[in-house]
């Protein structure tokens, strides 16, 4: 037996941040320690079908012209197994299995919607496979915009005003939630409740423009939040680290700040991945040690007000005085320089230290309730 330890990084997926996805396998790829972890590379493509990648291909995944990377419709399609040999993903080829590998920890490098919400966490508890991060519970509670302000304020944590919106609702009962909606002050950013990296959110200057932001978040998810805008808020952000020996179960790095180049401060989908000038990463953020540490102990606490597992990203509004929170990442975006590893970069982390220490973490806890 070998005490290496043998990893499925799993990319792709349903969600439309499919392609960040890739990219982010193949940074992970290229910083793991191959001293200590074997690594087999498991895609989702975009129909949601499995497959065994090459790591040759997964280490090939960059933008090219513009357009992010996509994990192939398989023409072996991917196959779990969970038995006598532990856990094994192995490829169908017609009757027979072939390139059967054993994994002992899954990290599922998923963003959004079938990946980041609790839907493959779910398969993984059923088949008893160690993975790193968040359960099902936190996961999911993570991915939606909505139940995700329910937690926090149920732990006392400060959300901004918001309505939240059921399809339902906003086909039976639009009147009473354009009437709540008036309670909050302008501008407003209309999101999808499951969303991600911006995509489907539109910011809103006046009513008139509310029903079309609301269709449009509606593309990306039934469901939506309306959320009041801070406008000239800082973005600042804390990436939180899970820690069974620690006191409060977890750590907080030093705090990152987002600065948006564009006038009206919205961090959207381009600034995220496509304009290079389209934001600053700050980390350290300049912030007082005062306020550092006020935003960090927020962090933590939002990390259990989801029940959070292994890590999160805890991202906050700041304005003067004031501090909101706006979300927590379960899967945060991870590519080497993503805010999450370069917040524990800063904090004296290093991404190969960090990818190794979430497998630990993955490894150390039982499965099952816990
Ligand atoms: N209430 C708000 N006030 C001001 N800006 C906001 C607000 N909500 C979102 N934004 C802007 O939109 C970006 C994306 O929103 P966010 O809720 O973080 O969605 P995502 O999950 O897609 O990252 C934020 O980083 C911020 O720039
Ligand atoms: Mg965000």
């Amino acid at each position: 037996m070998s005490d290496r330890t043998r990893v499925a990084l799993i990319f792709g997926g349903q969600s439309s941040e499919h392609g960040i996805s890739c990219l982010t396998a193949a940074s992970v790829l290229k910083a793991i320690d191959r001293d200590r972890f074997d690594v087999v590379g498991v895609g989702i493509s975009k129909t949601g079908r499995w497959t065994q990648v090459p790591l040759d291909v997964v280490a090939a995944y960059a933008i090219v012209d513009g357009v992010p990377p996509e994990v192939d419709e398989p023409v072996h399609d991917a196959v779990w197994m969970v038995g006598e040999h532990g856990c094994e993903v192995a490829s169908r080829s017609g009757e027979t299995l072939v390139d059967i590998n054993a994994v002992d920890v899954a990290f599922a490098l998923l963003h959004g919607p079938y990946g980041e919400d609790g839907t493959i966490q779910g398969m993984f508890e059923m088949m008893g496979i160690r993975y790193v991060g968040s359960g099902v519970t936190a996961s999911a509670v993570g991915m939606d915009k909505h139940f995700m302000k329910v937690a926090f304020e149920a732990a006392g944590l400060p959300v901004g005003p918001y309505v939240a919106a059921s399809a339902h609702r906003l086909t039976h009962d639009r009147e009473a939630v354009l009437a709540e909606v008036e309670a909050l002050e302008y501008p407003l950013f209309v999101k999808p409740a499951r969303g991600g990296s911006s995509i489907g959110i539109v910011r809103v200057t006046e009513p008139g423009q509310l029903d079309a932001a609301i269709e449009e978040a509606q593309r990306f998810d039934p469901k939506i939040v309306i959320e009041q805008g801070f406008t000239g808020a800082r973005e600042l952000e804390v990436a939180v680290l899970g820690n069974p020996d620690a006191p409060d179960g977890c750590d907080a790095s030093v705090l990152g700040e987002i600065r948006v180049n564009a006038k009206d401060g919205f961090y959207d989908y381009e600034a995220k991945y496509f304009d290079e000038d389209g934001a600053a990463l700050d980390a350290p953020a300049d912030v007082t040690p005062e306020l550092a540490a006020r935003i960090q102990e927020l962090a933590k606490q939002a990390f259990h007000a989801v029940d959070a597992e292994g890590l999160v990203r805890a991202d906050f509004f700041v304005a003067d005085d004031d501090v909101w929170i706006n979300e927590v990442n379960t899967m945060p975006g991870f590519t080497r320089i993503s805010m999450y590893p370069t917040l524990w970069q800063a904090s004296g982390l290093t991404y190969t230290d960090l990818v190794a220490r979430l497998i630990e973490l993955a490894l150390q806890r039982p499965v099952g309730l816990r």
